[in-house]
């Protein structure tokens, strides 16, 4: 089986082709490298440095495809509040250019990247999918939009869909090749970030007054592989013009001061950061539920925050 995956030179589609690849799939790539490294392509894999946005590079990524892994778009929250028109164009207009060139060739499996920005501030904890969507920046309006797209384009031209609404991703996979890091200028991750942390230019800890046990946000993290072992077992669910909706994360949550905890055991000694205020718009705690993924993909989660905080240390080396 062949299958497209967009965004494949960027961290996680590039986690993903890596993963496929040793799983025996044929693999093309569409990338625009825009965000994402050329050098991540492994031999073997057919890629197209082209953009989402150019009919002709889709319908040619998409030769001998029969499943499309969409991982390929705009993902920086700031930069969509000051260029929402960019993230609309890329985001859903490319994922609109995608779904068309798909059905012109008669491909009808889909696993997209979605988001939990699509929720926003959560009413209730943990968040299910069934949880009201009212994202709170452009990003997760374009995720949202591109998930009810998807159900459309299922219940009316027989598209099979899984959207995967990802928590927060960290860790690295190691490959023959050398680890593959998140290299994201800028970078926006808390892991990366913390471990990049220096006298000079200490991490910052946005709010230590927040109704959390140690005062910091709680956030809920999975590892890249674990991630990534959730799309092929959502590719494998997918049931015809059916649009499932899963939740990936931890199904718990670690406070941004139990990340700088395990950072400095991980890099063993201790991390400088500072307390400074609240950033406007963090809700104070997101947690998945991840029971659906559980039931119904028989996915969970393997690797703890110690494992993702290491292997991420261990690819920035
Ligand atoms: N990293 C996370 O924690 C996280 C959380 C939730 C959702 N996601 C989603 O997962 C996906 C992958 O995230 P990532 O962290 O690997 O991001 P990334 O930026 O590393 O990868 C995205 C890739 O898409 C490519 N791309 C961007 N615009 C393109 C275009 N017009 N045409 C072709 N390629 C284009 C970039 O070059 C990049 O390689 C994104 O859709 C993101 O929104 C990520």
């Amino acid at each position: 089986m062949r299958v497209l995956v967009t965004g494949g030179t960027g961290y996680i589609g590039s986690t993903a082709v890596e993963m496929l690849l040793n799983q025996g799939f044929d693999i093309s790539i569409l990338d625009d490298c825009s965000m994402g490294h050329a050098d991540t392509v492994p031999a073997g894999v057919r890629f197209i440095q082209g953009s989402l946005l150019n009919s002709d590079e889709v319908a040619d990524s998409l030769a001998d495809c029969q499943v499309v892994m969409h991982f390929a778009g705009k993902s920086l929250v700031g930069e969509s509040v000051k260029q929402p028109d960019l993230y609309h164009l890329v985001n859903v207009g490319g994922t609109r250019i995608l779904l068309d060139e798909m059905r012109k060739q008669s491909i009808s499996k889909l696993v997209f990247s979605s988001s939990a920005a699509t929720y926003g501030e959560p009413e209730v904890l943990p968040i299910l999918e069934t949880s009201p969507t009212n994202p709170t920046n452009p990003y997760g309006a374009t995720k949202l939009a591109i998930d009810q797209m998807i159900t459309s384009e299922a219940a009316a031209h027989g598209l099979s869909a899984a959207s995967l609404r990802y928590f927060n991703v960290a860790g690295a996979i190691k490959t023959d090749r050398g680890w593959l890091a998140e290299r994201h200028n800028p970078e926006t991750h808390l892991i990366p970030n913390v471990l990049r942390s220096t006298t000079e230019n200490p991490v910052k800890i946005f709010g230590t007054d927040w109704p959390t046990a140690d005062g910091t946000c709680i956030r809920d993290y999975v590892h890249v592989i674990d991630l990534i072992d959730a799309h092929v077992k959502a590719l494998h669910s997918l049931k015809d013009s059916a649009h499932e909706i899963y939740n990936l994360g931890s199904g718990s949550g670690y406070s941004v001061r139990e990340v700088v905890a395990a950072a400095n055991t991980a890099i063993g000694h201790q991390i400088p950061s500072i307390d400074t205020a609240r950033r406007a718009g963090d809700p104070a705690v997101l947690i998945a539920d991840i029971s659906k993924a559980k039931a119904r993909l028989d996915w969970e989660p393997t690797r703890d925050l110690n494992t993702m905080v290491s292997d991420t240390l261990k690819s920035m080396a």
